[in-house]
């Protein structure tokens, strides 16, 4: 077994591609003593000068070779896993299935297949024996998938809550400390690097709904897909929220949430959306870039798993860890037998049916009787105040509301906001934010 070399083709040498060689590579030593040597054999990359750059400048080439077809690898009986790091659908979806039904193990950070084509994946690879991991696709570095499926198995989850998209916490981070736009924050993480020039999937949360679908599918046994997961982002939030928040005891964060529905059994909510967290939560003092995923089992209590969500030495940790385990399996002749099972089929609640307390924020006339109005509205809807209070009078004479509700089914709310937006008194619903707690 000391002697056995688990060889490997990587498709994909950007920047998780490129860390994850480059660990698999300066560690290869440490790797060997504790599982099984591991040799990245074949590397396909669309530049080849490139590629061959890389492998000389890790002194690889006597072991690795660069092409840029993929069946090369699949077509190669030496390679037992197949690392997909090339990110989209297509044609990432015909490699890992293509690489799955040739008896190969799959390690991927793929988090959009993950989240739309995940069952047919899992079933592809249960079908020829082999294993199909994906710790990299939630969370980037965090080991939470695995602690998920491994140690936490034992636990019904009560809930899962987690900041899950790095360059939505910067943003939120930035507008809070330096009392900011949203505007300037996500360009200022535009030239950190961290956001895209179209930075549409971090900040309208798509990014976060992937990683939630993948984690609620793991915590409930159930194939939950991406477009099964609500979603708002952080573009309407301003700095006047943020300010009043912090008054109020609370941060703003983006935060993907998934939980059983109270009273049945057979239902989960699954939603990405910014949220109000008491600052006494852990989750509020997770700032910056950082990720993390907040995890209460019933026999466990509550944890959370912290630390970096993306980069390229951060990701590569996590495709690595999936590397020596699927090796580890090939050379114990064990793969294939733990497999994910979707032996449920929870349904996802409808937004208009979670419970929540709601941060409102009302432009109104500053005259007699309007605040009677407002609460009227709200009282004919069911909804009972937490708290009230009138904030400034803006140049243009209006006055600004900012309230808490009590819990309440959101459909008694939306119907509340619809009535007030028709009031005469009401110039218009600056804001609603959800809020954490009961
Ligand atoms: N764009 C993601 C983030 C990293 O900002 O967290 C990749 O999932």
């Amino acid at each position: 077994m000391e002697n056995k070399i688990v060889k490997v083709g990587l498709i994909g040498l950007g920047t998780v591609g490129g860390g994850t060689l480059e660990v698999l590579a300066k560690n290869s030593e440490v790797i060997a003593k504790r599982a099984v040597k591991i040799e990245v054999s074949r590397i396909c990359n669309l530049d080849l000068a490139y590629t061959e750059q890389r492998i000389k400048e890790l002194g690889l080439e006597g072991t690795t070779t660069a092409t840029t077809n993929f069946r090369d690898l699949i077509d190669d009986p030496e390679i037992d896993i197949v690392i997909e790091l090339i990110g989209g659908i297509h044609p990432a979806l015909e490699m890992v299935s293509a690489a799955l039904a040739a008896g190969k193990s799959v390690v991927t950070a793929n988090k959009d297949l993950v989240a739309s084509h995940g069952a047919e994946l899992f079933e592809l690879a249960d079908n020829n024996g082999v294993d199909f991991f994906f710790e990299a696709s939630v969370a980037g570095g965090i080991p939470i998938l695995k602690a998920l499926k491994d140690s936490l198995a034992a636990n019904n989850i009560v809930e899962i809550m987690g900041i899950v998209n790095g360059t939505t916490n910067y943003i939120l981070s930035q507008m809070t400390s330096n009392g900011a736009d949203f505007e300037p924050c996500l360009k200022r993480a535009q030239e950190l690097g961290y956001a895209e020039a179209n930075p549409t999937n971090d900040i309208e949360g798509f990014d976060a709904a992937r990683k939630m679908a993948i984690l609620a599918s793991i915590a409930y046994n159930s194939n939950i897909t991406e477009d099964m997961v609500y979603v708002e982002g952080i573009t309407n939030i301003t700095k006047f929220d943020i300010a009043y928040a912090d008054q109020l005891g609370y941060a703003v964060k983006l935060v993907g949430l998934a939980k059983p529905a109270p009273g049945d059994e057979n239902s989960i909510a699954v939603c990405v959306y910014p949220l109000m967290i008491a600052k006494e939560h852990p989750l509020a003092s997770v700032n910056d870039v950082f990720n993390a995923v907040f995890v209460e089992g019933d026999a466990l209590g509550q944890s959370m798993f912290y630390g970096r969500g993306a980069g390229s030495l951060p990701t590569a940790s996590a495709v690595a860890g999936d590397v020596i385990t699927a090796a580890k399996k090939i050379i114990n002749n064990t793969r294939g037998v733990s497999g994910i099972r979707f032996f449920e089929n929870k349904k996802v609640l409808p937004i208009t049916e979670c419970i929540n307390k709601y941060y409102i924020r009302l432009m109104v006339q500053d005259k007699p009787k309007v605040l009677a109005q407002i609460a009227d509205a709200f009282a004919t809807s069911d909804i009972s105040m937490d708290s009230v209070i009138q904030k400034r009078v803006t140049d243009s004479g209006l006055a600004e509301i900012v309230l808490i509700t009590h819990s309440v089914k959101e459909a008694n709310l939306q119907e509340a906001l619809e009535r007030l937006q028709h009031l005469a008194c009401v110039d218009c619903v600056a804001s609603m934010i959800r809020v954490n707690g009961d």
